[in-house]
């Protein structure tokens, strides 16, 4: 499940820190980068490595919102909707997104491609309203920006 390149990057990362388990948010993120989600069997695993027992790793798995429990879409797509976006249009923006894609926030499309999801601040207040894709930011965001980005990430899907 997890690669042996994986673990061995596991391996560097817990000598970064005082105590092994400290490496545990690092550790998730990459798991579930390899794997697409945090698996039942991908917790325990960490669990296992980690030296912690499977309810202290869920406990944190489920406390932040950009670790992912089930199965999600390839494309991950976060929308801000906190105050200064929400006051610049984020829900403007939430409500063209889930037009164009035929799904609501929190669903992934029926192809696996694309996970809508609302968050809170993303600290990019400046440029609101701001929205995540796959790890990058993009700011000021417009409908027509939105359009432009879907346009890339689906091309990019089908190649
Ligand atoms: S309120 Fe949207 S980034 Fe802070």
């Amino acid at each position: 499940m997890i690669s042996l390149a994986t673990r061995q990057r596991f391996d560097e990362l817990v000598t970064r820190y005082p105590e092994k388990r400290s490496a545990l948010i690092p550790i998730l993120h990459e798991v579930q980068a390899e794997a697409g989600h945090l698996s039942a069997a991908a917790i325990e695993w960490v669990a296992g490595y980690l030296s912690l027992s499977p309810a202290d790793v869920m406990s944190v798995a489920s406390f932040y919102d950009m670790l992912e429990l089930e199965p999600v879409g390839t494309h991950m797509i976060y929308v801000c909707q906190n105050l200064t976006c929400a006051m610049l249009g984020a829900e403007k923006l939430i409500r063209h997104l889930e037009g164009r894609l035929g799904i609501r926030m929190g669903e992934t499309t029926p192809d696996g491609k694309i996970t809508l999801r609302r968050m809170e601040c993303l600290a990019a207040c400046g440029a609101a309203p701001a929205i995540q894709v796959d790890g990058e930011y993009h700011h000021q965001m417009t409908p027509e920006k939105l359009d432009a980005l879907l346009d890339t990430l689906q091309a990019r899907s089908n190649r």
